[in-house]
């Protein structure tokens, strides 16, 4: 009796929000409203505050010291904090709110590469440790905590970590912390990272972690193919993110969406929801385009990605997750995604591995469904998909509609513990599970099915499914900060 209206609750809601946040062939963009703010009314130079941009010079003082000074215009509108050019080294500093961080043509903010510049703080709720030891963990380069409407921008500045160092103490194992980001910001609301290059960070790049209302456009993020964990952007725990025309090409993962890991980030449950990523263009040898885990213990919904193109890479889209993780994926949407040379196109990992301690409950098994992937073209793959779900724990709703690969191995599709539909695909998924098409029957089971390929499906009209959608389409797709 309770369970059956717990069951009916749940369809309803799943109902609601399929209709509020559906793609309509793929045509959304990043929405901000708070561009007027890049114009801030008071600015100053950090050459005013002593720092000498020599490459030599550690400046970490003047930037505390003009971050503490540009503090007193926060309720007059904002300030600038113009850095100009010239080569800019400093240790970790913080931000504050109504502050525009301005890189200027030519301009470069230098990381140190002394370890004792990167003070250590406490690890993340959602994680219990530092991600790669146990402890706590370096603070990232720039970092944020608490702060509304921050913009980091400027005329294609870049932010280098000269990571090279902290690779180094990784591969020789002489770290005593976590390796920093560059740009960790915590608990912080309405944020534009923006007309930037990021070179060479020692960890991920750029980390939002507990936000809300978070833009990241036109960035070019570069880190050697082979440096170890060097992540573009990595949305965590956060929802309202918009990550559009970036061009990056590093070590590890283009995008990875996060939320917490393992019994840690299942009692803080904080989900990433409604994040959407649009025109990404890039290369990793080792990782994905676009990962969603393994970390995913708050749940991840309402994701879109549209417009991915990747080049001489490992894998196309990845789904990691491993029992013990409890959370969601649900409600993720994948549509034009071209691969060129990429080894994997699709990858769901079901046993993904990796734990914080021995203190996870392998009972703690996650929810993978409604995962769609619609308009995908590659050619110089080697393996369509390795489709892999928990026993016990089947994935489902895991659709594809219109996909088409130029496949070198002879079983292009491999599935276990994992079911849905597929139309038009080739090579054909073979697997028993994926047999079902999508129309006429399961369209209202595949996630955010674009209007495009709903009008072209034989004998399906507009349903009133889709009508739901198309009103909700201008709130749901909108990003205000
Ligand atoms: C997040 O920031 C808000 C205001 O900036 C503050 O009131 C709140 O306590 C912070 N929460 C956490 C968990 O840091
Ligand atoms: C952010 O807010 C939390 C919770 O109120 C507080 O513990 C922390 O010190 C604040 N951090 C900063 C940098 O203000
Ligand atoms: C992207 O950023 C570059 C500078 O890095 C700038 O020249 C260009 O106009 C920007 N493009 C868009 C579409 O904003
Ligand atoms: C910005 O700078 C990076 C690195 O210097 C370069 O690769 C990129 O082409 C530049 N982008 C623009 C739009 O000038
Ligand atoms: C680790 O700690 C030792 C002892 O304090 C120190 O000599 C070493 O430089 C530290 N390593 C790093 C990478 O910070
Ligand atoms: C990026 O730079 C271009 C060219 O200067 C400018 O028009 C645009 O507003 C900037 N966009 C953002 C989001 O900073
Ligand atoms: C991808 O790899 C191919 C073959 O190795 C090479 O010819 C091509 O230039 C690479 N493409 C890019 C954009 O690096
Ligand atoms: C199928 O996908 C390709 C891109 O891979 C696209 O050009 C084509 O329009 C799609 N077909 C339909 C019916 O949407």
């Amino acid at each position: 009796m309770k369970r059956s209206f717990l069951l009916l609750y749940v369809l309803l809601l799943v109902q609601a929000f399929d209709g509020a946040y559906c793609n309509v062939g793929g045509s959304f963009h990043c929405e901000y409203t708070n561009l007027a703010n890049l114009h801030r009314p008071h600015s100053v130079s950090i050459t005013e505050f002593g720092a000498v941009g020599d490459g030599v010079t550690l400046n970490t003082k003047a930037f505390q010291n003009a971050l503490f000074y540009l503090n007193s215009f926060s309720d007059k509108g904002g300030a600038k904090l113009f850095v100009p050019a010239g080569q800019w080294l400093t240790g970790s500093f913080d931000l504050i709110s109504h502050l525009t961080l301005w890189l200027d043509k030519g301009a470069t903010i230098l990381g140190s590469t002394s370890s004792e510049n990167w003070p250590v703080v406490d690890p993340l709720p959602s994680y219990g440790r530092g991600r790669e030891l146990p402890g706590r963990r370096h603070r990232s380069l720039i970092y944020g905590q608490n702060l509304t409407d921050v913009v980091i921008t400027g005329e294609n500045g870049t932010i280098d970590g000269q990571g090279s160092i902290w690779w180094d103490w990784f591969r020789n194992g002489e770290l005593n912390y976590t390796r920093p980001h560059l740009v960790e910001l915590m608990n912080s609301t309405g944020l534009i990272i923006s007309n930037l290059t990021f070179l060479n960070s020692p960890f991920w790049n750029i980390h939002p972690v507990y936000c809300r209302d978070v833009v990241v456009k036109n960035l070019t993020i570069l880190a050697p193919l082979d440096s170890p964990n060097t992540d573009g952007v990595d949305p965590d725990s956060s929802s309202n993110v918009c990550i559009e025309d970036c061009y990056i090409v590093t070590g590890d993962d283009l995008v990875s969406i996060k939320s917490g890991w393992d019994e840690y980030g299942i009692s803080y449950a904080r989900p990433s929801s409604k994040i959407k990523i649009n025109r990404l263009t890039g290369q990793t040898s080792s990782s994905s385009g676009v990962s969603i885990g393994s970390e995913m213990s708050g749940g991840v919904s309402e994701v879109y990605i549209n417009d991915l193109h990747l080049f001489n890479s490992s894998t196309g889209i990845r789904i990691k997750t491993s029992p013990g993780r409890g959370g969601y994926v649900r409600n993720v949407h994948i549509s034009n995604l071209k691969l060129d040379n990429v080894r994997k196109a699709i990858r769901f990992q079901g046993k993904y591995g990796e734990h914080p301690d021995e203190n996870f409950d392998p009972k703690a098994l996650p929810s993978i469904e409604k995962i769609t992937f619609e308009n995908v073209y590659g050619e110089g793959i080697e393996v369509a998909g390795l489709l892999e779900g928990i026993e016990g724990d089947e994935f489902k709703n895991i659709c594809f509609l219109n996909v088409t690969l130029t496949v070198k191995k002879k079983i292009p599709w491999k599935c276990s513990n994992i079911r849905g539909y597929s139309q038009w695909v080739s090579p054909k998924i073979t697997c028993d599970s994926f047999k079902e098409s999508i129309f006429p029957d399961h369209s209202s089971k595949c996630f955010g099915l674009s209007e495009n390929n709903l009008e072209k499906s034989s004998g399906l009209s507009r349903s009133p499914w889709l009508f739901s959608c198309e009103e909700n389409i201008q709130s749901g797709l909108r990003i205000e900060l």
